[in-house]
Formats: structure tokens, C-alpha cells, sequence
């Protein structure tokens, strides 16, 4: 099949590589000419593991193009995706949908046949209708239909997500359009991967319900977290005995300082702006976002208590600064509120992240950026692991003792085991851990 991919963010990115390898001839649209002319010589814009082999096989195979020019793509498309950015609105919190109209109006103007236009980005519900309704409007004559595609990659492990996913979701009505979609994902069957038929309206929620729940089970564990500090019991071994109950499942139930990233804080905002809209409110996802907000802001206090009270003149060694490991997005990451909330009570910061510094440097000011994590601890009065990169679970600790100025360690991904660190002799908190 013919695939036209516009936007090479994220999804569309990894979305055009991934349909290319499963064999079909994708062409990846940007008006961002500096971007595709760094696509074309094989340079990404992202750090995904795997995404540069993957890129750089298909391009050789012919069977993946980069792009400024929509028209002869979209022209000779059986399929094309709209994959642009729909980041939350300044001040209200809905989702921003102008690039996705003026992608589908782009399309308008150059589809020739029946095409089938796929939205991929996040989009609330009925953003559909209205794509339709733009593309009818500008061209009466045109035969396509407008599906909802969702896309459930995760950052750091998009390619697995994209080629092994739990399910597919596709939501259209029209019986022509589910077979160009069936053709499409063909190589999954091998997997027996479910391919969910729905409504467009229903496949859009469906994107939203999924992301709010996760956010909420993150935040569910993260509170349970708290209180089994108050009252001396393990999260960890809580969320064991729970997620062994097949009706709860053990994903995603890993305390922490609280959800970040391109996606979930977004997402759960949309939902609620959507849900208010409609006249029936996500009370529990208005609230996983407010106490997830909080969270994030409190978790400077664990480090200020660890230092017995005050951080004032003091130097705090940070190990890792994305949202999560094995990706360079800063989007939302807890280090944007926790290293503000450090300086501002007076303390010194200096960092280690594997990827994600060049990013940090645009978002924090006055941090002192380090080659790698001893550099970032040499010197401090605590390390704080805010990032569980591989790379620090298996840290060399009698270096580590010997660098910091006072041996604590303030551990908000539960890397490390609190017997063994303090049999190592260092003042050690986590998260949610006797
Ligand atoms: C999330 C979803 O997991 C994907 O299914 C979805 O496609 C994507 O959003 C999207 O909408 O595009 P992503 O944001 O890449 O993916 O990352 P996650 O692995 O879900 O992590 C999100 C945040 O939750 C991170 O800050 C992570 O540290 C945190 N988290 C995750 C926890 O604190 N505990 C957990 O148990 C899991």
C-alpha cells in the first residue's frame, strides 16, 4: 500500500518507519524543511532506540521518503495519516487542534480517488466530524472516509509498541476504509494482535479513556505510596500483591514522583475540558490531575528533608532528567518542578541525564551540566535519582560514598534496596519503602 505520513513528530515518525518496514512505500511529510533535509541524510530529530537502524534500512530499501512536498504523496496515497502535534491550548487546557485542520485541508485540495484519511494524533472526540466535514466542504467531489486510528507507542520502546501492540484500534464506519486499514496492518496478524472495529466517536475516546486510566493507576499507587510511609508498609510488595489479581494487572503500578511527559499530563487535561463540555464530568480524572500536579511540586521537600531541613548553600548531585528513561524528552518531567523548587530554597544543582541534557538546557537555568554520574555527585551533600536510567541501577557505591560530601541518597524510582543501602552505610529514602 501507499502511505502518506504528515508530521514526523513521535507517531509519525516512528509510525511511517514501522509501516514502511512492514512493507508498504510511506512518504514522510514536514514543512519543516531543515528537519527532513537532517531525515534524508539519516540524522533523527528524537532519541528512540532502534529508530536510526530502522529509518536508515527502509531509505535504503526505497520503500521510505522524506518530504516538504505533500502533493505527490498524498496524490498517489491509499492511505494518509495525520500524525501533527496536538499540544493543550494556552490557558484552557483543550487540546489544540489547528495543525490537524490545516493538515486536512492540505489534503482537501490533493486527494485523487477513494483515499482514507487516518488520524493517528490525539484528537477529542468528534475532531473527526469536523475533519469530515472541512474535507467535504472543500471538495464535494472527493471520495475518501476519515478514520481514527489511535496510536498507544510509548516513548523509549515506541518501535516494540508499534510492531507488537496489545491491540489496534480503528474507528470508521466504512466497510471500504476497514479493509485499507486490515491491508495495512496485515503484518500483524502473525501476532494475532486484535484489531478493535468502532465508531470514530468511540475510537477517539477510547485513545483519552486509556491514557487517563494509566495516569489515575500511576497516581492511585503513588498515594498508596504515601500512606504506606505514614503507617510502615512497602509499596512495592503492595503493588505486587495487588497486580497479581489478573482484574488489576501488575503495569503500571510503580510509585514515583509522579507521572510526566508528552502525553498523560495533556491528555488527562483534554479529557477533563472535553468531559465538562459534554455535561458530564471526570471527577476522578480532575482529580488524578490535580494531586499528580502536587506531587510533583512536594517532591523537592523529600530532598530538603533528607538534608535535615534546609538546602540553602547546599549542592544536590542529580542523576537523570527526562520524564523517563531511553527517550530525550523533557516534556513535563518532574525535574522541571523539582530543580526550580531546589534553587529557589538556595541550593546548588548539578546534573547528569544520558540523552536529555541538551533539552534541560533550554528548560533549567543555573544547573551545572556533568559529562556522566560521578562527575554529578562529585562534591554534592546528596545524590536524588529522579530518572531510573540503566545506567544508575548499578552504580559503583563506594565511589559514589566516597564523591558525595555526606553519604544520603534520596531515590524517587525505588532503584536501589533500602537494607542494602543502609548496610552501605548511606541515610537513604525512596519512595513508599520502610
Ligand atoms: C504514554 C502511554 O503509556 C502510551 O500508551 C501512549 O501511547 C502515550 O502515552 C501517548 O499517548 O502517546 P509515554 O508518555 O511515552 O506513553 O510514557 P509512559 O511509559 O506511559 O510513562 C508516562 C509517565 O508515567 C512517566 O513519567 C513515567 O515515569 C510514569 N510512570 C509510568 C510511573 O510513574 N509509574 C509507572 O508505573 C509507569
Amino acid at each position: 500500500m501507499r502511505v502518506a505520513m504528515i508530521g514526523t513528530g513521535y507517531v509519525g515518525l516512528v509510525s511511517g518507519a514501522c509501516f514502511a518496514d512492514f512493507g508498504h512505500v510511506v512518504t514522510c511529510i514536514d514543512k519543516d524543511e531543515s528537519k527532513i533535509e537532517r531525515l534524508k541524510a539519516g540524522i533523527m530529530p528524537i532519541f528512540e532506540p532502534g529508530l536510526e537502524t530502522l529509518v536508515e534500512t527502509n531509505v535504503r530499501e526505497e520503500r521510505l521518503f522524506f518530504s516538504t512536498d505533500a502533493a505527490a504523496a498524498v496524490r498517489g496515497a491509499d492511505a494518509v495519516f495525520i500524525a501533527v502535534g496536538t499540544p493543550s491550548r494556552r490557558g484552557d487546557g483543550h487540546a489544540d487542534l489547528s495543525y490537524v485542520y490545516a493538515a486536512a485541508q492540505e489534503i482537501a485540495d490533493l486527494i485523487e480517488g477513494f483515499t482514507v484519511i487516518v488520524t493517528k494524533s490525539t484528537v477529542p472526540v468528534g475532531t473527526g466530524d469536523e475533519i469530515e466535514r472541512l474535507i467535504r466542504e472543500r471538495r464535494p467531489d472527493a471520495q475518501f472516509a476519515v478514520v481514527s486510528n489511535p496510536e498507544f507507542l510509548r516513548e523509549g520502546a515506541a518501535i516494540n509498541d508499534f510492531k507488537r501492540p496489545d491491540r489496534v484500534v480503528v474507528g470508521t464506519d466504512d466497510e471500504r476504509a476497514r479493509d485499507v486499514m486490515r491491508q495495512l496492518y496485515r503484518p500483524l496478524n502473525l501476532n494475532e494482535t486484535p484489531l478493535v472495529f468502532t465508531g470514530r466517536r468511540t475510537s477517539e475516546l477510547i485513545k483519552y479513556a486509556a491514557n487517563a486510566f494509566l495516569a489515575l493507576k500511576i497516581t492511585f499507587i503513588n498515594e498508596i505510596a504515601d500512606l504506606c510511609e505514614a503507617v510502615g508498609a512497602d509499596v512495592q510488595q503492595v503493588s505486587k500483591g495487588i497486580g497479581l489479581d489478573g482484574r488489576i494487572g501488575s503495569k503500571f503500578l510503580h510509585a514515583g514522583p509522579g507521572y510526566g511527559g508528552s502525553c498523560f499530563p495533556k491528555d488527562t487535561l483534554a479529557l477533563v475540558r472535553t468531559a465538562v463540555d459534554a455535561g458530564a464530568p471526570v471527577t476522578l480524572v480532575e482529580t488524578t490531575v490535580k494531586v499528580n500536579d502536587a506531587r510533583k511540586k512536594a517532591m523537592a521537600g523529600r530532598i530538603v528533608k533528607a538534608l535535615g531541613g534546609s538546602v540553602a548553600g547546599k549542592t544536590v548531585g542529580i542523576l537523570g532528567l527526562t520524564f523517563k528513561p531511553n527517550t530525550d524528552d523533557m516534556r513535563d518531567a518532574p525535574s522541571l518542578d523539582i530543580i526550580p523548587a531546589l534553587q529557589a530554597l538556595g541550593a546548588k544543582v548539578q546534573a547528569f541525564d544520558p540523552e536529555g541534557m541538551h533539552e534541560a538546557e533550554r528548560l533549567l537555568s543555573n544547573v551545572d551540566f556533568k559529562t556522566g554520574p560521578y562527575e554529578a555527585l562529585d562534591g554534592a551533600d546528596v545524590m536524588v535519582i529522579l530518572t531510573e536510567w540503566d545506567r544508575f541501577r548499578a552504580l559503583d557505591l563506594d565511589r559514589v560514598k566516597s564523591l558525595l560530601k555526606n553519604p544520603v541518597i534520596v531515590d524517587l524510582r525505588n532503584v536501589y534496596r533500602p537494607d542494602e543501602m543502609q548496610a552501605l552505610g548511606f541515610a537513604y529514602s525512596s519512595i513508599g519503602r520502610p
